[in-house]
């Protein structure tokens, strides 16, 4: 990744993103969730010329993957490779920048994870408990988490798992389950006695209300839910399970043979393994296996969560309850979560659940008029609605219309009339030629605090408005006319004209990466528009203008009903 000249006062920013359970392809749901917001930041902090990690990886333990491997007869680790690997031509695609994104299944994982497991047990926070735990006695095994479905003990919806409620997000034990039955035989579990390590959460509780209290800047729905956590008292949980796939308990005895570390206690610990993973390794510039230190110790690092709702107990209660006991590493900084996308506009069918896979989409379109949308639409404070029509209208409308062709004909006509090269303005400009230069200048300042904030729609809507202000302009001064009469007027609309958008390309690239590199090159601009900083860089009187193409493609109103039957099929 090319970095920019830096900043004034650069910061060290951890840009750490939820790891996908490698048992299927990711769908809009998670790029529109974790991995474009993330993305997104991390462009605009490497643009301010900050120091950048951006890190996640394929969770490839827990039932997820162990359950899908019994459904298809296969095993855990030919899940796992299949659907890292799709992840990664995911983010190729779609042009979602990591630093690196590994996997859990690696040696320095099992490592990190276990050198925390021994401390906490070391310091008291981890102990040794019976419980009971549900039983398939026809199969002879334990029911972990998504082995079991039952009735939600908070909310009363039926599909809750044995880990989690999709419908009201409380993480649960898989006891707690009214009505439980099992996924391997469809039979009803019986309770047996088994012994397993504990967090010991209760101790946190007070620290974490007082470290919460200071988060004034985290999203309110995060902050009142983890307060509310926290107001009901945390109880110890289990952080190991009956299963072979995971990490291996790092301790003598037979006992420990047949368990394994609970999948998001160590999941959460990818974000350090990872981030150590990254500075000893090739892709580190400076070859210092210590540099991770700088994003985890010391407390001058952003460290920024970028994860959907369902997670937010695990990044703001456990994984910073287990840095607490840990001591000496950063706890999170923020945890900007966003809401769910849901999908409308077709009867989606239950089955396939009406989603948009990836690997589907991207065979079809490109990614920035995605990544426009899942922007525009994005579910920052509450449930945002998908939809084909509103897709081919924002693609329509507002890229192809009201930016794409701003950068268009103004390139055109300037190439046109002024032999291919960017045309002198005057000493003097218009005040509505100085003045929407001053706008698209300003705008770095607001834009630039609304990507800081993750308030990334303001900040997308703030660019935009920006190109209607530029287009109104074009529409005052009319370039194409003036070109006949007054040339000079012409000269100084379409200079200001450049130089405005030259600004926009660098306001707008970290959502529209693709077409920002693009249209940087047909502004005459060298290089790449990711490593030119967070400024405009000015278009100058006498640059060589290469052939306009243009940067995005109308859409064909049939897609819609296309895309739709796709859903529910
Ligand atoms: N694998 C989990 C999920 O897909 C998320 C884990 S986020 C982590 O819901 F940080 F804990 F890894
Ligand atoms: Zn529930």
């Amino acid at each position: 990744m090319t970095t920019a000249t830096p900043s004034p006062s650069p910061e060290t920013v951890l840009v750490a993103v939820a790891w996908p359970y490698a048992n299927n392809h990711m769908h809009l749901g998670h790029v529109a969730g974790a991995y474009l917001p993330a993305d997104i930041y991390a462009r605009y902090h490497r643009m301010r010329g900050d120091r950048v990690l951006m890190v996640s990886g394929s969770d490839s333990h827990g039932t997820p993957v162990t359950v899908r491997a019994e459904e298809e007869g296969s095993t855990p680790e030919a899940v796992f490779q299949r659907y890292h690997q799709s992840f990664l031509a995911t983010f190729e695609g779609m042009g979602i920048s990591f630093d690196l994104f590994t996997s859990t299944d690696t040696e320095n994982h099992r490592q990190v994870t276990q050198e925390i497991f021994l401390r906490l047990l070391e310091r008291g926070y981890l102990y040794e408990a019976e419980q009971e735990q549900l039983f398939d006695a026809k199969m002879g095994r334990f029911l972990p988490d998504r082995y079991v479905e039952g009735t939600c003990p908070k909310c009363g919806f039926e599909g809750a798992r044995g880990d989690q409620c999709d419908n009201c997000g409380s993480t649960l034990d898989a006891v707690e389950l009214k009505n439980p039955r099992s996924r391997l035989s469809d039979s009803t579990p019986e309770l047996r006695r088994t012994t397993h390590f504990f967090l010991k959460l209760s101790a946190f509780t007070e620290a974490l209300q007082q470290w919460v209290e200071t988060k004034e800047h985290w999203r309110l729905n995060v902050r009142n839910f983890t307060l509310g956590m926290l107001r009901e008292g945390l109880k110890d949980r289990a952080i190991t399970r009956d299963l072979t796939w995971g990490v291996p308990i790092p301790l003598e005895g037979e006992q420990y043979q047949s368990k394994r570390i609970y999948v998001w206690f160590e999941a959460v610990i990818g974000y350090l393994s990872a981030s150590k993973e990254w500075a000893a390794s090739p892709l580190n510039p400076s070859g210092n296996a210590e540099d991770w230190r700088a994003w985890w110790e010391g407390d001058t690092a952003k460290t920024v969560y970028f994860i959907g709702k369902d997670n937010i107990p695990f990044h703001t209660v456990i994984w910073p309850a287990m840095l607490m006991g840990f001591g000496g590493l950063n706890l999170p900084y923020d945890v900007p979560a966003n809401q769910y996308l849901t999908m409308s506009g077709a009867k989606a069918s239950k089955s396939r659940g009406g989603v948009v896979w990836m690997p589907d989409y991207l065979e079809r379109y490109d990614p920035d008029p995605l990544r426009y949308l899942l922007t525009a639409s994005a579910p920052e404070t509450s449930d945002a609605d998908f939809s084909w029509t509103e897709f081919l209208r924002r693609n329509n409308d507002e890229l192809v219309a009201r930016w794409g062709n701003l950068v268009n004909r103004v390139l055109t006509i300037t190439r046109r009339n002024y032999d291919g090269r960017v045309p002198d303005a005057p000493a003097t400009l218009a005040p509505e030629s100085r003045e929407l230069l001053e706008r698209v200048d300003a705008a770095f300042a607001s834009v630039g605090g609304d990507y800081d904030a993750v308030q990334l729609r303001r900040a997308l809507n703030g660019a935009m408005e920006v190109a209607s202000a530029a287009n109104q302009y074009l529409d005052q001064r009319a370039p194409w006319q003036a070109v006949k009469t007054d040339r000079d007027h012409a000269a100084e609309t379409l200079h200001v004209a450049l130089n405005v958008i030259s600004g926009l390309v660098t306001l707008l690239n970290p959502v529209l990466p693709f077409t920002c590199q693009q249209a940087w090159k047909l502004l005459g601009h060298e290089g790449d528009v990711q490593a030119a900083g967070w400024r405009r860089t000015p278009v100058l009187a006498g640059t060589v203008l290469p052939e306009a193409v243009p940067l995005f493609k109308k859409l064909d109103d049939a897609i819609v009903a296309e895309e739709e039957e796709r859903l529910v099929r």
